[in-house]
């Protein structure tokens, strides 16, 4: 049995940052052209937007990659000295930034940072022939930061401009911004098939033996978020790969951050200590993204290649009982290896990709919700037994 308590508290929204969204996810990775192919013709995402040497960027290469309301950046350095470099020979490919957009990027770092954050970028204006934005950094987990963004997206201004260093369109806005995407960034569209993925649903971090409290105090106390759901220690365990999990999530719970810890298992490596050990530090451990249609989706996916984790085809004959009647044919979910798993509300499929580079590291999960907010607990032990299968493969067990 997982034992899961959830406490959603009935008190006002609070907002002490003046967070709006995730604007964007970005990865450090070590060769971005090679990256983007993959999210391309593996995911569906389209190429919105480039900087690099041909747009007078001499640091960095960046592609922006985009499906529906999902942003990825995609960024290589271009020398050992950008920080960039270490980032990758420390950690392999993975998440460098989770930004937000926030109501005023002043208020949203100083504010953070009087509650406790360690601060990475003071606020700076950024700007280009686009316009300009209103940009400030914070440290958390590992050696990962949040941005925060703050400039108003106005509509580009008239086509007659011909594309030339633009007119300004009409805004009473210091910070607006009428680009393809960032300042910086040219637009640069190269079609993907796209697969359906419509949002990020949430984003896991791992941290370290003992500092999931830590944590969750930060994105409590720096953020504002409050805690969600627990997922107990004792028993998120097979027999192996024991984690403890929290949710922490903003008043609206649109943004979701699950902090995940190592727990002790019985002997042998748990899967979250298998990815500190490999990234080196606390990370992001997986980007969940939500779709409408996940059978789409996934077949979309399966055929361009991507890994998934498989539970054994045994899972298939005690859903029902598990989780009752659903909408879709039990032999269409076996088939493609879809989960699910129900709450008091609904319940959700969702599926996990293998890791996305050698290092046993960042992964995705592509999740679509009927009315359950869950993570899937009712999952967790089919899961962990084929994790740990992969991790054994690995000889990391
Ligand atoms: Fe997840």
């Amino acid at each position: 049995m997982i034992t899961e308590t959830r406490t959603e508290t009935k008190t006002a929204i609070q907002n002490p940052l003046g967070l709006k969204k995730i604007h964007h996810v970005e990865f450090y990775v070590g060769n971005a052209k090679q990256a983007e192919f993959y999210y391309r013709k593996a995911f569906g995402f389209s190429r919105a937007a480039y900087m690099g040497l041909e747009t007078g960027n001499r640091e960095t290469t960046s592609y922006v990659m985009r499906q529906n309301r999902v942003n990825f950046i995609l960024t290589t350095p271009l020398s050992p000295e950008h920080p960039g470099s270490e980032h990758i020979k420390q950690h392999g490919d993975g998440v460098h930034d989770i930004a937000f957009q926030v109501e005023d990027a002043d208020h949203a770092f100083h504010e953070a940072v009087k509650r406790g954050a360690r601060p990475v970028e003071e606020p700076h204006d950024h700007g280009d022939d686009n316009g300009m934005v209103r940009h400030a950094s914070i440290a958390t987990y590992g050696d990962t930061i949040h941005s925060f963004l703050s400039y108003a997206k106005v509509g580009s201004p008239s086509k007659s401009s011909s594309g030339g260093a633009g007119t300004a369109p009409q805004t009473e806005e210091k910070y607006a911004y009428w680009g393809p995407f960032l300042p910086g960034f040219t637009a640069q569209e190269v079609a993907g098939e796209e697969v359906g993925i419509q949002l990020v649903d949430h984003i896991v971090g791992n941290v370290e033996l003992g500092k999931m409290n830590y944590w969750c105090d930060f994105y409590r106390d720096v953020m504002g978020f409050e805690r969600y759901i627990t997922f107990d220690d004792k028993d998120i365990s097979t027999e192996y790969s024991a984690l403890m999990s929290i949710v922490m999530s903003d008043g609206g719970h649109n943004i979701k951050f699950p902090i995940n810890e190592p727990a002790e298992g019985k002997g042998g490596k748990s899967q979250i200590q298998e990815y500190i050990d490999f990234y080196r530090s606390a990370g992001a451990q997986h980007v969940a993204l939500l779709c409408k249609d996940i059978r789409h989706t996934v077949a979309k996916l399966q055929e361009n290649g991507v890994e998934f984790l498989r539970v054994p085809d045994t899972y298939y004959e005690e859903v029902i009982d598990r989780v009752g009647a659903i909408d879709e044919s039990i032999e269409d979910l076996k088939r493609l290896g879809i989960l699910v798993d129900r709450d008091d509300e609904g319940y959700l499929l969702q599926i996990f990709t293998k890791p996305v580079e050698d290092r046993p590291t960042v992964f995705y999960e592509i999740l679509q919700r009927k009315g359950c907010k869950g993570f899937g607990k009712g999952n967790f032990k089919a899961l962990f037994v084929s994790i740990e299968e992969e991790q054994r493969r690995r000889g990391n067990l």
